[in-house]
């Protein structure tokens, strides 16, 4: 892991992920862009949707990626996340067969029983990403995929921005951010006995700029990244 604090440009007060998400909750649907994580799970071209039929999301939050993956039609939706106030928005969407509060590297999910795992925008949040692979990993069926889209290393260390939101009162407040390079993520993968399929990348293009102007510095630049694995044992 290479250190956040050494490239922090924004200076906020970093605050833990469930203090963070318990407040951010109040505004994240209208902070958080498609752009960022449902437009690189449409990208992927080798993950089969309409074939799953139970998935896991790690890291549900809110169920932003739940409602894009019943809207795919994939019938049987477990969540999972450590912030109650994320799930609690979650389960009023009533997409998930069960949402679990649990750390994403220990879920307590059953093993071998989805089809496909998903982690979208939570590996920054991570001081280590092995254990997630791992767990991804114990929990998928043997030919099972996982999928993961994150908030791109390129971006946090050439910005210098964490994840952030702003409180009530209208202060910047970072969540705690780590920085993983995509060999890291690589590495993780290939050790949890994961074999990678398919990796897709997005920039800050036009339509970013149309959402974000004050980005123009960043222009071209990777913003968010997915990989799709697939287990060996197929
Ligand atoms: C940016 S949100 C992403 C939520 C959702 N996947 C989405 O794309 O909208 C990050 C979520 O990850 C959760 N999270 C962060 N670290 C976690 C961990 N170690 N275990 C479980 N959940 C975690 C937070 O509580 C938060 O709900």
């Amino acid at each position: 892991m290479t250190r956040f604090e050494g490239f922090d440009s924004r200076g906020y007060r970093t605050v833990d992920v469930r203090s963070g998400y318990a407040e951010w909750v109040a505004t994240y649907e209208q902070t958080v862009e498609d752009a960022m994580d449902i437009h690189l799970l449409e990208a992927l071209g080798e993950v089969p949707w309409e074939g799953v039929h139970e998935a896991a999301d790690l890291g549900c939050g809110t169920g932003r990626t739940g409602a894009w993956l019943r809207e795919r039609g994939i019938a049987t939706i477990d969540g999972v996340d450590l912030t109650p106030e994320m799930l609690g928005v979650a389960r009023a969407r009533e997409v998930y067969r069960q949402l679990v509060q649990a750390d994403v590297s220990a879920t307590g999910l059953d093993s071998s029983a989805y089809d496909l795992v998903v982690t979208c925008l939570v590996d920054e949040h991570l001081a280590d990403l092995r254990p997630l692979y791992v767990e991804a990993r114990r929990i998928a069926r043997p030919d099972g995929l996982y999928v993961l889209v994150g908030f791109h290393p390129h971006f946090i260390m050439a910005s210098g921005m964490p994840t952030h939101y702003d409180s009530a009162s209208g202060e910047p407040v970072a969540i705690e951010t780590h920085v993983h390079l995509l060999s890291e993520h690589v590495s993780a993968g290939l050790a949890a006995g994961w074999t990678l399929v398919e990796m897709r990348e997005r920039v800050v293009d036009d339509e970013w700029l149309a959402l974000k102007p004050k980005w123009e510095a960043m222009r071209d630049q990777p913003i968010a990244f997915a990989f799709a694995w697939r287990g060996q044992d197929v």
